[in-house]
């Protein structure tokens, strides 16, 4: 059952891209703008704060940083992603956060969590980056809801004051919302 009480589903949204003005940023901050109950939505904000991967240090006391990280993971019932692609791979940062989640052994980590993704490319496709997203979560074991993955391709130009405006493209997103609320129900099943 969702900590959120049955038939909730509580979904960390996490972009890739550290740009002001990022359209994957302005994809999930328009999630969370669609997101109605029962679903909650928590935006992770901290992926300039963590620090390199380092298996050295990948033990208590963590990085604040990443105990942050853990934990919004933690609170999640679904992780919904989107990313840029750069220079056919996901961007470094992003990377790194990925590596940080891969070790964490808690009960409520990545492990067999529901995720799913948004590729929000309006260039060549950024299939590079999304099928690494694949493999990256699969050795993080974590549950790819296929259902859920969808290519919103949107231009710089379909965004504006941090949201997406156009209608067809908010649409598109709400399916997503709508089909990653399926996991709730299936949680309490
Ligand atoms: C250094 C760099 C490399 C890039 N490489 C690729 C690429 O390999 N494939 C692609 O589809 N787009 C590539 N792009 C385009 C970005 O994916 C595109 O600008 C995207 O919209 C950025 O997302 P954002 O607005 O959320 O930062 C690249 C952009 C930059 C700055």
């Amino acid at each position: 059952m969702s900590r959120g009480g049955p038939g909730t589903v509580h979904v960390l949204l996490v972009a890739g891209s550290l740009r002001e003005g990022s359209t994957n940023g302005a994809v999930l901050a328009t999630a969370a703008e669609l997101a109605r109950p029962p679903m909650t939505v928590e935006r992770y904000e901290g992926l300039d704060r963590l620090p390199h991967f380092n298996p050295d240090r990948d033990a208590p006391p963590l990085d604040p940083a990443v105990d942050e990280l853990r934990s919004a993971v933690h609170r999640a019932d679904a992780l919904l992603f989107s990313t840029p692609e750069y220079a056919g791979a996901l961007p470094g940062s992003f990377k790194n956060l990925l590596d940080w989640l891969i070790g964490d052994d808690h009960p409520r980590s990545l492990y067999e969590k529901p995720v799913a993704w948004i590729n929000a490319s309006a260039g060549t496709g950024a299939v590079d980056a999304h099928a690494s997203l694949r493999t990256v979560l699969g050795y993080a074991h974590a549950t790819v809801v296929d259902s859920a993955c969808a290519a919103v391709p949107v231009p710089r130009g379909a965004v504006a004051g941090g949201r997406v405006t156009d209608a067809g493209l908010r649409a598109d997103i709400a399916a997503v919302l709508a089909a990653l609320a399926s996991v709730g129900a299936s949680a309490d099943a």
